[in-house]
Protein backbone atom coordinates (compact mmCIF):
# COMPACT_ATOMS: atom_id res chain seq x y z
CA UNK A 1 0.00 0.00 0.00
CA UNK A 2 1.16 3.65 -0.81
CA UNK A 3 2.23 5.66 2.75
CA UNK A 4 0.59 8.38 3.59
CA UNK A 5 2.21 11.45 1.84
CA UNK A 6 2.27 13.84 4.66
CA UNK A 7 4.30 11.20 7.08
CA UNK A 8 6.14 11.14 4.11
CA UNK A 9 7.09 14.51 4.17
CA UNK A 10 7.06 14.93 7.61
CA UNK A 11 10.06 11.89 7.24
CA UNK A 12 12.00 13.75 4.20
CA UNK A 13 11.94 17.00 6.54
CA UNK A 14 13.28 15.48 9.86
CA UNK A 15 16.06 13.33 8.27
CA UNK A 16 17.25 16.45 6.02
CA UNK A 17 17.39 18.43 9.65
CA UNK A 18 19.68 15.80 11.09
CA UNK A 19 22.16 15.54 8.12
CA UNK A 20 24.78 13.43 9.33
CA UNK A 21 24.32 13.52 12.28
CA UNK A 22 21.81 10.42 12.50
CA UNK A 23 22.76 7.12 10.67
CA UNK A 24 19.95 4.99 9.49
CA UNK A 25 20.25 1.70 9.32
CA UNK A 26 17.76 -0.76 7.58
CA UNK A 27 17.19 -4.94 7.65
CA UNK A 28 16.04 -6.24 4.80
CA UNK A 29 13.25 -7.37 6.43
CA UNK A 30 12.39 -3.90 6.91
CA UNK A 31 8.95 -2.68 5.26
CA UNK A 32 9.69 -0.64 2.22
CA UNK A 33 8.06 2.52 3.80
CA UNK A 34 10.98 2.53 6.12
CA UNK A 35 13.90 0.91 3.65
CA UNK A 36 12.60 4.22 1.44
CA UNK A 37 14.71 6.01 4.40
CA UNK A 38 17.44 3.40 5.13
CA UNK A 39 21.17 5.22 4.43
CA UNK A 40 22.17 1.59 4.25
CA UNK A 41 20.35 -1.87 4.12
CA UNK A 42 22.00 -5.14 4.74
CA UNK A 43 21.39 -8.44 6.76
CA UNK A 44 22.51 -8.47 10.58
CA UNK A 45 25.97 -8.87 9.76
CA UNK A 46 26.47 -5.99 7.41
CA UNK A 47 24.50 -3.64 9.34
CA UNK A 48 26.80 -4.32 12.78
CA UNK A 49 30.18 -3.44 10.28
CA UNK A 50 28.14 -0.53 9.17
CA UNK A 51 27.62 0.58 12.62
CA UNK A 52 30.87 0.43 13.52
CA UNK A 53 31.85 2.01 10.85
CA UNK A 54 29.99 5.31 11.91
CA UNK A 55 31.76 7.08 14.40
CA UNK A 56 30.53 10.63 13.72
CA UNK A 57 27.23 9.59 13.85
CA UNK A 58 25.51 11.05 16.94
CA UNK A 59 21.92 8.97 16.51
CA UNK A 60 21.98 5.52 15.20
CA UNK A 61 18.40 5.01 14.29
CA UNK A 62 18.52 1.31 13.83
CA UNK A 63 15.46 -0.14 11.74
CA UNK A 64 15.89 -3.67 12.58
CA UNK A 65 15.06 -5.69 15.94
CA UNK A 66 16.44 -5.49 19.33
CA UNK A 67 19.20 -7.73 19.25
CA UNK A 68 20.76 -5.78 16.41
CA UNK A 69 20.06 -2.51 18.45
CA UNK A 70 22.10 -3.93 21.48
CA UNK A 71 24.94 -5.02 18.54
CA UNK A 72 24.87 -1.75 17.28
CA UNK A 73 25.28 0.14 21.11
CA UNK A 74 28.23 -2.24 21.51
CA UNK A 75 29.89 -1.69 19.00
CA UNK A 76 29.88 2.13 18.55
CA UNK A 77 31.34 4.39 21.06
CA UNK A 78 29.81 5.74 24.04
CA UNK A 79 29.13 8.52 22.82
CA UNK A 80 27.01 7.39 20.17
CA UNK A 81 23.02 7.04 20.68
CA UNK A 82 21.42 3.87 19.45
CA UNK A 83 17.83 4.50 18.80
CA UNK A 84 15.05 1.51 18.08
CA UNK A 85 12.49 3.14 16.75
CA UNK A 86 10.26 0.64 18.93
CA UNK A 87 11.01 -0.90 21.57
CA UNK A 88 8.42 -3.45 21.02
CA UNK A 89 9.84 -4.84 18.09
CA UNK A 90 11.75 -7.98 19.65
CA UNK A 91 13.15 -11.52 18.04
CA UNK A 92 10.75 -14.95 19.00
CA UNK A 93 14.25 -16.60 18.19
CA UNK A 94 16.45 -14.56 20.71
CA UNK A 95 13.66 -14.64 23.56
CA UNK A 96 14.32 -18.54 23.38
CA UNK A 97 17.50 -18.41 24.90
CA UNK A 98 17.47 -16.44 28.44
CA UNK A 99 20.53 -16.18 30.51
CA UNK A 100 19.84 -17.94 33.23
CA UNK A 101 18.90 -21.11 30.97
CA UNK A 102 22.17 -20.43 29.38
CA UNK A 103 23.97 -20.05 32.77
CA UNK A 104 22.30 -23.69 33.74
CA UNK A 105 23.07 -25.07 30.48
CA UNK A 106 26.47 -24.84 31.10
CA UNK A 107 26.34 -26.22 34.96
CA UNK A 108 24.85 -28.83 33.18
CA UNK A 109 27.79 -29.42 30.62
CA UNK A 110 30.15 -29.32 33.66
CA UNK A 111 28.49 -31.70 36.07
CA UNK A 112 28.49 -34.29 32.79
CA UNK A 113 32.91 -33.06 32.21
CA UNK A 114 32.19 -31.80 28.81
CA UNK A 115 32.14 -28.29 29.16
CA UNK A 116 36.29 -28.00 29.63
CA UNK A 117 36.03 -29.08 26.02
CA UNK A 118 33.16 -27.34 24.38
CA UNK A 119 33.28 -24.02 23.03
CA UNK A 120 29.96 -21.85 22.69
CA UNK A 121 28.86 -20.08 19.62
CA UNK A 122 25.50 -17.79 19.47
CA UNK A 123 24.06 -16.71 16.28
CA UNK A 124 24.04 -12.69 16.06
CA UNK A 125 20.01 -13.36 16.80
CA UNK A 126 20.71 -13.13 20.56
CA UNK A 127 20.86 -11.30 23.50
CA UNK A 128 23.61 -9.23 24.62
CA UNK A 129 23.91 -11.25 27.65
CA UNK A 130 24.04 -14.48 26.13
CA UNK A 131 26.95 -12.73 23.73
CA UNK A 132 28.55 -11.93 26.94
CA UNK A 133 28.36 -15.64 27.94
CA UNK A 134 29.91 -16.52 24.99
CA UNK A 135 32.78 -13.86 24.97
CA UNK A 136 33.13 -14.99 28.66
CA UNK A 137 33.65 -18.58 27.66
CA UNK A 138 36.26 -18.02 24.99
CA UNK A 139 33.37 -18.24 22.00
CA UNK A 140 32.24 -16.54 19.20
CA UNK A 141 29.23 -14.79 17.52
CA UNK A 142 28.14 -16.04 14.07
CA UNK A 143 25.73 -15.10 11.54
CA UNK A 144 24.11 -16.48 8.86
CA UNK A 145 26.80 -15.81 6.37
CA UNK A 146 29.72 -17.08 8.67
CA UNK A 147 28.39 -19.69 10.75
CA UNK A 148 30.62 -22.43 8.74
CA UNK A 149 33.86 -20.72 9.68
CA UNK A 150 32.27 -19.68 12.69
CA UNK A 151 32.02 -23.47 13.59
CA UNK A 152 35.52 -24.25 12.22
CA UNK A 153 37.29 -21.88 13.95
CA UNK A 154 35.11 -23.06 17.64
CA UNK A 155 36.19 -27.05 16.70
CA UNK A 156 39.89 -25.71 16.15
CA UNK A 157 40.14 -24.87 19.17
CA UNK A 158 39.13 -28.02 20.74
CA UNK A 159 40.60 -30.74 18.55
CA UNK A 160 39.31 -29.86 15.04
CA UNK A 161 36.04 -30.84 13.25
CA UNK A 162 37.48 -34.69 13.16
CA UNK A 163 38.37 -34.77 16.85
CA UNK A 164 35.95 -35.15 19.85
CA UNK A 165 35.13 -31.39 21.35
CA UNK A 166 31.70 -30.25 20.77
CA UNK A 167 30.58 -26.56 20.21
CA UNK A 168 27.29 -25.24 21.78
CA UNK A 169 24.91 -23.64 19.92
CA UNK A 170 22.64 -21.25 20.71
CA UNK A 171 19.61 -20.01 20.17
CA UNK A 172 18.77 -21.78 16.43
CA UNK A 173 19.24 -25.26 16.37
CA UNK A 174 18.04 -25.41 12.40
CA UNK A 175 21.54 -22.78 11.49
CA UNK A 176 23.53 -24.91 13.64
CA UNK A 177 22.38 -28.11 12.61
CA UNK A 178 22.54 -27.27 8.65
CA UNK A 179 25.72 -25.85 9.38
CA UNK A 180 27.23 -28.79 11.23
CA UNK A 181 25.55 -30.92 8.49
CA UNK A 182 26.33 -29.58 5.13
CA UNK A 183 29.02 -26.86 5.83
CA UNK A 184 31.13 -29.08 7.87
CA UNK A 185 30.27 -32.54 6.90
CA UNK A 186 29.29 -33.78 10.44
CA UNK A 187 26.30 -36.33 11.02
CA UNK A 188 22.75 -35.97 11.72
CA UNK A 189 23.71 -38.40 14.57
CA UNK A 190 26.34 -35.48 16.29
CA UNK A 191 23.93 -33.21 16.81
CA UNK A 192 21.83 -33.32 19.93
CA UNK A 193 19.69 -31.00 20.99
CA UNK A 194 19.44 -29.09 24.73
CA UNK A 195 16.03 -28.14 26.05
CA UNK A 196 16.13 -25.68 28.58
CA UNK A 197 12.37 -26.51 29.73
CA UNK A 198 13.28 -30.18 30.46
CA UNK A 199 15.91 -30.94 33.40
CA UNK A 200 19.34 -31.47 32.39
CA UNK A 201 18.19 -30.37 28.79
CA UNK A 202 16.03 -33.31 28.39
CA UNK A 203 19.50 -34.93 28.06
CA UNK A 204 21.71 -37.75 29.58
CA UNK A 205 25.21 -37.64 30.66
CA UNK A 206 26.20 -40.12 27.59
CA UNK A 207 24.44 -38.35 24.99
CA UNK A 208 26.37 -34.83 25.73
CA UNK A 209 29.50 -36.93 26.34
CA UNK A 210 28.83 -38.34 22.57
CA UNK A 211 27.40 -35.32 20.88
CA UNK A 212 29.66 -32.93 18.84
CA UNK A 213 27.32 -30.25 18.37
CA UNK A 214 24.72 -28.82 21.20
CA UNK A 215 21.92 -27.18 19.42
CA UNK A 216 19.98 -24.90 21.54
CA UNK A 217 15.94 -25.88 21.29
CA UNK A 218 14.95 -22.43 19.32
CA UNK A 219 13.88 -21.55 16.05
CA UNK A 220 12.54 -18.80 13.96
CA UNK A 221 9.13 -18.41 13.80
CA UNK A 222 9.43 -17.14 10.08
CA UNK A 223 11.71 -19.45 8.82
CA UNK A 224 10.86 -22.37 10.81
CA UNK A 225 7.02 -22.13 9.07
CA UNK A 226 8.68 -23.48 5.79
CA UNK A 227 7.96 -26.98 5.41
CA UNK A 228 9.64 -29.87 2.35
CA UNK A 229 6.09 -29.94 1.20
CA UNK A 230 6.04 -26.58 0.33
CA UNK A 231 9.78 -27.43 -2.00
CA UNK A 232 7.44 -30.11 -3.79
CA UNK A 233 4.66 -28.35 -4.61
CA UNK A 234 6.53 -25.83 -6.14
CA UNK A 235 8.56 -27.90 -7.80
CA UNK A 236 5.29 -29.46 -9.13
CA UNK A 237 3.55 -25.96 -9.77
CA UNK A 238 6.78 -25.05 -11.27
CA UNK A 239 8.46 -26.54 -13.83
CA UNK A 240 12.47 -26.43 -13.61
CA UNK A 241 12.25 -23.56 -10.42
CA UNK A 242 15.12 -22.98 -8.51
CA UNK A 243 14.38 -23.09 -4.57
CA UNK A 244 16.68 -20.51 -2.27
CA UNK A 245 16.02 -20.36 1.27
CA UNK A 246 17.89 -18.99 4.58
CA UNK A 247 19.24 -22.25 6.95
CA UNK A 248 17.06 -20.93 9.64
CA UNK A 249 14.42 -23.30 8.00
CA UNK A 250 14.30 -26.75 9.08
CA UNK A 251 17.17 -28.71 7.97
CA UNK A 252 14.66 -30.63 5.62
CA UNK A 253 13.63 -27.89 3.77
CA UNK A 254 17.13 -26.97 3.54
CA UNK A 255 18.14 -30.60 2.19
CA UNK A 256 14.91 -30.39 -0.67
CA UNK A 257 16.32 -26.99 -1.95
CA UNK A 258 18.95 -26.06 -4.14
CA UNK A 259 20.87 -23.23 -2.68
CA UNK A 260 20.77 -22.06 0.47
CA UNK A 261 22.41 -18.67 2.21
CA UNK A 262 21.92 -15.80 4.48
CA UNK A 263 19.63 -12.93 3.03
CA UNK A 264 23.04 -11.13 1.46
CA UNK A 265 23.50 -14.55 -0.36
CA UNK A 266 19.78 -14.48 -1.83
CA UNK A 267 20.35 -11.45 -3.05
CA UNK A 268 23.31 -11.99 -4.58
CA UNK A 269 22.16 -15.10 -6.01
CA UNK A 270 18.75 -13.48 -7.91
CA UNK A 271 21.10 -10.72 -9.08
CA UNK A 272 23.67 -13.43 -10.70
CA UNK A 273 19.91 -15.27 -12.23
CA UNK A 274 19.81 -16.51 -15.77
CA UNK A 275 17.00 -13.71 -17.56
CA UNK A 276 14.05 -15.54 -17.66
CA UNK A 277 14.44 -18.32 -14.67
CA UNK A 278 12.25 -19.06 -11.99
CA UNK A 279 12.78 -19.24 -8.08
CA UNK A 280 11.27 -19.87 -5.47
CA UNK A 281 12.60 -17.88 -2.19
CA UNK A 282 12.00 -19.30 1.13
CA UNK A 283 12.47 -16.19 3.42
CA UNK A 284 11.39 -13.18 4.91
CA UNK A 285 7.89 -11.74 2.63
CA UNK A 286 8.94 -7.65 2.85
CA UNK A 287 12.38 -9.11 1.22
CA UNK A 288 10.95 -11.31 -1.45
CA UNK A 289 8.47 -8.35 -2.57
CA UNK A 290 11.18 -5.82 -2.92
CA UNK A 291 13.35 -8.34 -4.85
CA UNK A 292 10.53 -9.74 -6.97
CA UNK A 293 10.08 -6.11 -7.92
CA UNK A 294 13.46 -5.59 -8.66
CA UNK A 295 13.97 -8.36 -10.70
CA UNK A 296 11.12 -8.09 -13.74
CA UNK A 297 13.76 -10.48 -16.16
CA UNK A 298 12.88 -13.19 -13.23
CA UNK A 299 10.02 -14.89 -12.24
CA UNK A 300 10.47 -14.86 -8.44
CA UNK A 301 7.66 -16.87 -5.89
CA UNK A 302 7.55 -17.17 -2.11
CA UNK A 303 8.04 -20.40 -1.22
CA UNK A 304 4.57 -20.78 1.11
CA UNK A 305 1.43 -20.09 -0.24
CA UNK A 306 0.67 -18.25 2.99
CA UNK A 307 1.54 -15.06 4.56
CA UNK A 308 4.93 -14.77 6.24
CA UNK A 309 6.20 -11.57 7.99
CA UNK A 310 8.30 -11.24 10.62
CA UNK A 311 5.93 -9.31 12.69
CA UNK A 312 8.36 -7.68 14.80
CA UNK A 313 10.25 -6.20 12.16
CA UNK A 314 7.14 -5.00 11.03
CA UNK A 315 6.34 -3.35 14.12
CA UNK A 316 8.80 -0.40 13.00
CA UNK A 317 6.53 1.31 10.27
CA UNK A 318 6.76 4.86 8.88
CA UNK A 319 4.57 6.27 12.00
CA UNK A 320 7.55 5.34 14.21
CA UNK A 321 10.39 6.51 11.82
CA UNK A 322 8.85 9.92 11.50
CA UNK A 323 8.13 9.75 15.85
CA UNK A 324 11.56 9.00 16.28
CA UNK A 325 12.96 11.41 13.23
CA UNK A 326 10.98 14.54 15.10
CA UNK A 327 12.11 13.36 18.74
CA UNK A 328 15.78 13.65 18.00
CA UNK A 329 15.25 16.85 15.73
CA UNK A 330 13.47 18.68 18.71
CA UNK A 331 16.49 17.65 20.59
CA UNK A 332 15.41 14.52 22.62
CA UNK A 333 16.65 10.92 22.20
CA UNK A 334 13.38 8.40 22.30
CA UNK A 335 13.80 4.62 22.89
CA UNK A 336 17.74 4.48 23.53
CA UNK A 337 19.26 0.95 23.99
CA UNK A 338 22.05 0.83 26.51
CA UNK A 339 23.51 -2.47 27.30
CA UNK A 340 24.95 -2.70 30.62
CA UNK A 341 28.72 -2.29 30.46
CA UNK A 342 29.86 -5.09 32.24
CA UNK A 343 27.83 -7.19 29.38
CA UNK A 344 28.95 -4.71 26.74
CA UNK A 345 32.51 -5.38 27.06
CA UNK A 346 32.38 -9.45 27.04
CA UNK A 347 29.65 -9.17 24.27
CA UNK A 348 32.71 -7.36 22.54
CA UNK A 349 35.00 -9.69 22.99
CA UNK A 350 32.56 -12.48 21.05
CA UNK A 351 31.60 -9.90 18.46
CA UNK A 352 35.49 -8.71 17.76
CA UNK A 353 36.05 -12.56 17.40
CA UNK A 354 33.34 -12.40 14.61
CA UNK A 355 34.53 -9.77 12.95
CA UNK A 356 38.28 -10.90 12.94
CA UNK A 357 36.93 -14.33 11.35
CA UNK A 358 38.76 -15.29 7.73
CA UNK A 359 36.43 -14.58 5.27
P1 LIG B 1 20.45 -12.49 8.36
O1 LIG B 1 20.11 -11.05 8.35
O2 LIG B 1 21.78 -12.74 8.99
O3 LIG B 1 20.30 -13.20 7.05
O4 LIG B 1 19.42 -13.19 9.38
C1 LIG B 1 18.11 -13.30 9.09
C2 LIG B 1 17.27 -12.95 10.22
O5 LIG B 1 16.42 -13.67 10.60
C3 LIG B 1 17.47 -11.68 10.86
O6 LIG B 1 16.64 -11.60 11.90
FE1 LIG C 1 13.81 -13.17 14.71
FE2 LIG C 1 13.05 -14.72 12.68
FE3 LIG C 1 12.15 -12.22 12.85
FE4 LIG C 1 14.71 -12.70 12.23
S1 LIG C 1 12.93 -13.23 11.00
S2 LIG C 1 13.93 -11.18 13.69
S3 LIG C 1 15.09 -14.53 13.49
S4 LIG C 1 11.74 -13.91 14.32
Amino acid sequence: AASDPDLVERARVARAALGDRAFVLGHHYQRDEVIAFADVTGDSFKLAREAAARPDAEHVVFCGVHFMAESADILTSDAQQVVLPDLAAGCSMADMAAIDQVEDAWDVLVDAGVAQDTVPVTYMNSTAAIKAFTGRHGGTVCTSSNAHVALRWAFDRVGGVGGRGKVLFMPDQHLGRNTAVLGLGLSLDDCVVYDPRRPGGGLTTQQLRDARMILWRGHCSVHGRFSARNVEQVRERVPGVNVLVHPECTHDVVTAADMVGSTEYIIKALDAAEPGSSWAVGTELNLVRRLAAAHPELTVHYLDSTVCFCSTMNRIDLPHLVWTLEQLVAGRVPNRIVVDPDDAHWARVALDQMLALPG
